[in-house]
């Protein structure tokens, strides 16, 4: 059902001058739409560019998803109480259900599932960058609710108006559940500040040194150095670029620091009455490139574990197909013997 787009596809790849023609208009029509806000939708048609740039996010979003639940995976057993316990997974099968729209949404246009996990686990595909740092405490679990959900939210939230309508759809219901998973995380925080032990609130302190650089990482070079924001800003792909969110990101969790009683770790941060923002120190953009080709502390565990999680589901997915086939063998038996009696009914 989401092979629909291809016929489009086909339809780009002609030379003749009739459709030469042709696709000025339609691209004519296109830069139209999207001039004046408006959404595009799987059928329609789109540049080769456009729907290759919107493969690549909206793959690299969805194995962001499910390659972030490993880490607070790592939690689960030993989350210090059953009501904990129960966020945590709650929040970690939310994360699955945030992978599967995004692969749905991308799988509108016209690429397989197997080949977009294909690319995830020969490490052709890139995933958010965040998800290589290890959780070492429990406080870890906090942080990356309150600050690595909280940055997704402000990267995500634009995308809800991303001129790509099936993608755009998905992040509704995305941006709903990552509020929930920011507030999950700010209140487990808020418990160990507020009636934890002084190692309670040291261990708190020490996963925001660890997590705060990393975090402002997550929007993404520089605008002047970031290589696709131009044109995605231009196709109303990404309406607000890399260092205005990260800019709001800062603005927004200070205060909540503030709340809390933590500190950021950037003798940097100072507020900028001129500016009506924070000032924030240099980010380490070596070790950004460093992890993103694949060497922070845990890319080769991450790619490992889900290999291994794709391997051992073998079975699961194998089993799903025998009986689908099976199901499909009963439901035509059944017709055939229908079609039987009705034409025995009318022959006597
Ligand atoms: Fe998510
Ligand atoms: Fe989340």
């Amino acid at each position: 059902m989401y092979t629909q787009s291809m016929d489009t596809m086909a339809r780009e790849g002609g030379d003749n001058a009739p459709r030469v023609l042709e696709d000025a208009a339609l691209q004519a029509r296109f830069d139209e739409r999207i001039d004046a806000g408006g959404f595009i939708e799987a059928k329609d048609w789109m540049p080769q560019d456009y729907r290759k740039t919107l493969i690549r996010q909206i793959s690299q979003h969805a194995h962001s998803e499910i390659v972030g639940m490993l880490p607070e995976g790592n939690w689960v057993t030993r989350a210090p109480t059953l009501k904990r316990k129960s966020i945590l997974l709650a929040k970690i099968q939310d994360e699955g259900g945030h992978g599967l729209y995004l692969y749905a949404a991308a799988e509108t246009l016209g690429v397989s599932r197997d080949e977009l996990l294909d690319a995830l686990h020969s490490g052709k595909a890139k995933y958010s960058s965040i998800f290589n740092y290890p959780t070492l405490n429990w406080a870890d679990v906090g942080v990356i609710g309150w600050l690595v959900d909280g940055a997704a939210i402000m990267n995500q939230v634009p995308l809800c108006r991303c001129s790509y309508a099936p993608y755009a759809r998905a992040m509704i219901r995305v941006c709903r559940e990552e509020s929930f998973h920011q507030r999950q995380g700010y209140d487990a925080l808020l418990a160990m500040m507020e009636q934890g032990t002084d190692a309670q609130r040291a261990m708190v302190q020490d996963a925001i040194n660890r997590w705060w650089w990393p975090c402002l990482m997550m929007f993404g070079p520089h605008d002047a150095d970031s290589t696709h924001s131009a044109q995605s800003m231009r196709w109303g792909i990404k309406r607000i670029s890399n260092d205005d969110l990260r800019q709001k990101f800062v603005d927004a969790t200070v205060q909540q620091a503030q709340v809390l009683g933590v500190t950021m770790p950037d003798p940097d941060l100072r507020w900028n009455e001129e500016r009506q923002h924070w000032d924030f120190g240099k980010i380490d953009w070596d070790e950004f490139w460093r992890v993103v080709g694949g060497d922070g502390a845990c890319n080769r565990e991450r790619l490992a574990m889900r290999v291994k999680a794709w391997d051992d589901g073998a079975w699961v997915r194998e089993a799903a197909t025998a009986h689908a086939a099976k199901q499909a063998a009963r439901l035509a038996a059944a017709q055939a013997a229908q079609h039987h009696d009705t034409e025995q009914l009318q022959a006597a």
